[in-house]
């Protein structure tokens, strides 16, 4: 068994590309770091879309696993009208980015059950399915086997309290659930049985040699390739790809009871949702996935690096076992920070799609993530500051500047219409010339390169304008001919840079093309000049974007008291409205009285590797048992000085999970932040655990 070798069509040809996504998880709403997975896999597609290639780019909610049945249940609603709703909205999110979904599915739909039981069957026959007993942690309370991330315990390594059942947050240590020191289930609170249960696994080595024939640099980025090689190398383990009941998913045929772990039907799902397009356009499915058409059509499944072994060992073998051709390729991008850092929803920065447009608009976003996003791993930064500078400076500046600096004259001297001939061919043919490398950087997915290409044409073009002067060219009698070719070189110039930047910005494309005279334009539009037309008078096509937008999606996404659980935040920020702020919003008695607000004595202080401004303290409340909170305090205090010393904490906050463990409540204290950190203290003779009122 060795796999088909898979090259790009021959140039020249009309290529047929199949393109996706990773399905977006139905148990929370689009985010940013979303948005640039799927920014950058438009663009690519759009730019193939307009080369002329055939195209295709589908997606579709991943709906299945115990989250989502968790959530639907602590919602009070089932699971399946949590994932409806949630699908509507990402689809809106996506459509309001210009997106441009061929398809949008969900994994939870008869046919992708269909695609699942086929391989499934495949797969069986094949012999690459085993059964083997699994000893695992089962609330009894509940009735559920519990994935390690539901079991909390002491770390066995440091002795940290209120670990997750794999990893420890405080010394990295790994582990399984059973080896935490008092584990207790994250669902009720109690303690965990073990209890043994029949698994099936896949076995991932059969297929060994064929993922090993495919994860070459021919296919694959080449720091992809060095990571399959070091799992190569540690040796393929069985795949675990049955759950137990309560599970919401896709039963196992035959094995009544036992579900199919959610990472089986998820990438599955790229089937699915694209059967359904071939059903609706009448595209032949098995050109696409028959294993005889491999060199004839082009597969790319784009992700992030995360999930580099799902779609890299795990997919490829449920694919081949299932009787299909392997990908083209997986492209894989790296993270998105904001600011330098991890998105935290305590600074402002985990930012969700819907609060960005409800601000600024998706073009501004789409240009500065293309101009950051390359070929490689390496995570992109969106630093506020330089965005709003940016795209002010790139797109209104010196892109959209060109036609609006051209347009007036041609409309107060020509009544619009563009002159027969240009007064600067050559340079117009420079421009169309510099459209093959520029091709080639977005083929390569450089994106970034292509941007500072474009741009550095728009400088050409703008000192084109400077240089020919039409505003001085209009005012005298004997040169007043001239203005027209002049602006039509201009306008042309133009025209050319809104075709490299259309699979960017598309509203930007849009209005650009309405006003070229409302024809669409394609790539090889950029070999001919637009001449003898009359084009529209000018409307902006894009304005500036204000710093004060920014700062209102930053207010907006701040979240400091409704973390939830796969908060990504590093701290809280302290409580209490900062000193020269606003006091804010009135609450009554009943309010203020559901707080329960205690003396508490620090026990133990320390910084928290990793994280720059948190402190963790143990607290006494009187009770005996230390409460673990972690603090955004670090810039005010060190560590020795706080032990032993009187504080004022909410003990009733529910309790929030963190990158590095759970805070068990607040330590209050005012103060904007950085050094002006006070904590409130009670006066002296204050005994731990002491309601404040
Ligand atoms: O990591 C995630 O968010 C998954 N929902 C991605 C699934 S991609 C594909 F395999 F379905
Ligand atoms: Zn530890």
């Amino acid at each position: 068994m060795s796999p088909p070798k898979t090259t790009d069509a021959p140039a020249g040809t009309r290529r047929r590309i199949l393109v996706t996504s990773a399905l977006p998880y139905a148990n929370g709403s689009i985010h940013l770091g979303h948005v640039t997975e799927v920014v950058y896999t438009d663009v690519w597609v759009r730019f193939q879309k307009l080369r002329g290639h055939e195209c295709w780019y589908v997606c579709a909610d991943d709906t299945h696993g115990t989250a989502i049945m968790l959530r639907a249940e602590k919602e009070g609603v089932t699971p399946e009208e949590l994932i409806e709703a949630t699908q509507r909205e990402h689809e809106r999110d996506f459509a309001d980015f210009a997106i441009g979904f061929d398809n949008y599915g969900t994994t939870h739909s008869q046919r992708n059950r269909e695609f699942v039981e086929a391989i499934w069957r495949r797969l069986r026959d094949g012999d690459h399915v085993v059964q083997r007993s699994v000893t695992q942690f089962f609330d009894a309370e509940r009735g559920i086997f519990l994935a390690d991330r539901f079991v909390k315990g002491t770390c066995p390594r440091c002795k940290t309290p209120n670990q997750n059942g794999d990893s420890c947050d405080n010394c990295a240590a790994t582990y399984t659930p059973q080896d935490l020191i008092d584990p207790v289930s994250a669902l009720s609170g109690t303690r965990p049985e073990e209890r043994d249960s029949e698994h099936f696994f896949v076995r991932l080595a059969d297929f060994e040699e064929v993922l090993r024939g495919w994860a070459t640099t021919d296919n694959l980025q080449p720091e992809v390739v060095n990571k399959l090689e070091e799992w190569f190398a540690e040796g393929l383990r069985d795949w675990d790809v049955s759950r137990d009941a309560p599970y919401f998913g896709f039963e196992i045929p035959d094995a009544p009871g036992k579900y199919f772990y959610v990472w089986v039907d998820a990438p599955i799902g790229y089937l699915a949702s694209f059967a359904e397009l071939c059903e609706r356009e009448g595209i032949e499915f098995d050109d696409f996935w028959k294993r005889e058409n491999a060199g004839r059509t082009e597969v790319y499944h784009v992700i992030g690096k995360d999930i580099l072994y799902f779609h890299c060992l795990f997919w490829p073998a449920l694919l081949w076992g299932g009787g299909y051709r392997l990908p083209t390729s997986v492209p894989v991008h790296g993270f998105l920070t904001v600011d330098g850092t991890k998105m935290s929803k305590s600074r402002g920065t985990f930012i969700m799609a819907r609060t960005y447009l409800d601000h600024l608009p998706a073009d501004a976003l789409r240009y500065y993530l293309a101009a950051k996003l390359g070929s490689g791993l390496g995570d992109i930064d969106l630093n506020l500051q330089d965005f709003v500078q940016r795209v002010n400076s790139d797109l209104v500046g010196k892109a959209v500047n060109i036609a609006s600096r051209c347009a007036g004259f041609l409309h107060k001297h020509s009544g619009g219409r563009l002159a027969d001939a240009l007064d600067d061919a050559e340079l117009f043919e420079r421009f169309a010339a510099a459209g093959d490398e520029i091709a080639e950087l977005y083929e390569r997915r450089s994106t970034n390169q292509a941007v500072r290409r474009i741009m550095a044409l728009a400088d050409e073009a703008n000192r084109y304008v400077d240089e020919r002067k039409p505003w001085v060219l209009a005012k005298q009698e004997e040169t007043r001919d001239q203005v027209a070719a002049v602006c039509t070189t201009g306008i042309n110039l133009f025209r050319t840079l809104l075709i490299y930047l259309k699979p960017i910005v598309p509203g930007i494309a849009r209005r650009g093309e309405q006003f070229l005279g409302g024809v669409e334009l394609g790539w090889d539009d950029r070999l001919r000049p637009l001449l003898g037309e009359t084009i529209a008078p000018y409307e902006p096509l894009m304005t500036r974007i204000e710093a004060a937008a920014v700062e209102a999606v930053v207010e907006a996404s701040k979240d400091t008291m409704t973390a939830s659980p796969d908060e990504p935040a590093e701290t809280p920020e302290p409580a209490g409205p900062p000193g020269g702020e606003e006091i804010g919003a009135e609450i009554t008695i009943d309010d203020f009285a559901k707080l329960d607000l205690r003396v508490a004595r620090i026990v133990r202080a320390e910084a928290v590797e990793g994280a720059d401004k948190l402190l963790r303290l143990e607290l006494d409340l009187g009770s005996g048992v230390g409460r673990q909170v972690f603090a955004g305090i670090k810039s005010a205090y060190s560590p020795e000085d706080l032990v032993d010393r009187h504080v004022v904490v909410v003990a009733n906050l529910k309790a929030r999970k963190m990158r590095f463990g759970t805070s068990e409540g607040m330590v209050l204290a005012a103060g904007p932040g950085g050094e002006e950190i006070f904590l409130v203290s009670p006066d002296a003779g204050a005994s731990p655990g002491l309601r404040v009122r």
